[in-house]
């Protein structure tokens, strides 16, 4: 579909209607595209572009969650897509938002590579998991793993972004700084309340 139509058609998952799509889709036609074979920066400029107008005037960490979690796990067919939430700061993340086979509930923080991410507030990059000392195994297809933090706009630390590929080393540089770019939405676009 050519942008002219897009422009008068918008996508029905969008909340607000768009000026510009990079990617051109119809409503009856997968709406997030497949892209394993683009190149990774590319890549992510594209969802970077997508999420933008999926959550434009969204401040909902949830929402923003679900989404960045669609659109990840499709884009590039991974095999765990989602989040772990801070729900005790410094000592324990819950599962979120996810796509994928059943992910644990609960991790402690320094317990396996989402532990570790969130305890050291630092993204992690795990070529092989077999060799990842305390990896948590949610799923035995698992060879890759990349935990990325998601700060809020205080700088708190409010949730892990955590992937598994099935393919070993899946995960480089521009996997990071394309997520870490992703996440970054949520220190500037979610709620934070003011405590009282
Ligand atoms: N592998 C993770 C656990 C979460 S699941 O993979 C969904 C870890 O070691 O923290």
């Amino acid at each position: 579909m050519e942008l002219h139509s897009l422009l008068r058609t918008p996508h029905p998952a969008l909340r607000t209607p768009y000026s510009v799509l990079l990617t051109p889709y119809s409503p009856m036609e997968p709406s997030i595209p497949d892209l394993r074979a683009e190149p990774r920066e590319r890549a992510y400029a594209q969802l970077l572009e997508m999420q933008s107008l999926l959550l434009e005037g969204s401040d909902d960490a949830i929402a923003g969650m679900a989404t960045v979690s669609a659109l990840l796990h499709h884009a590039f067919s991974h095999l765990w897509t989602g989040f772990y939430r801070v729900v005790e700061p410094g000592v324990l993340l819950r599962v979120g938002p996810y796509q994928g086979s059943l992910g644990c509930q609960e991790i402690t923080f320094g317990r396996g590579v989402c532990g570790t991410a969130a305890a050291e507030r630092r993204t992690v990059v795990v070529a092989n998991v077999h060799d990842f000392p305390g990896h948590i195994s949610c799923d035995a297809r698992s060879q890759s793993e990349i935990v990325v933090p998601v700060f809020d706009a205080t700088g708190a630390l409010m949730a892990v972004l955590d992937i598994d590929s099935s393919v070993p080393n899946a995960f480089g540089d521009a996997d990071r700084d394309g997520l870490e770019k992703l996440v970054a939405w949520f220190a500037r676009a979610t709620y934070v309340p003011v405590p009282v």
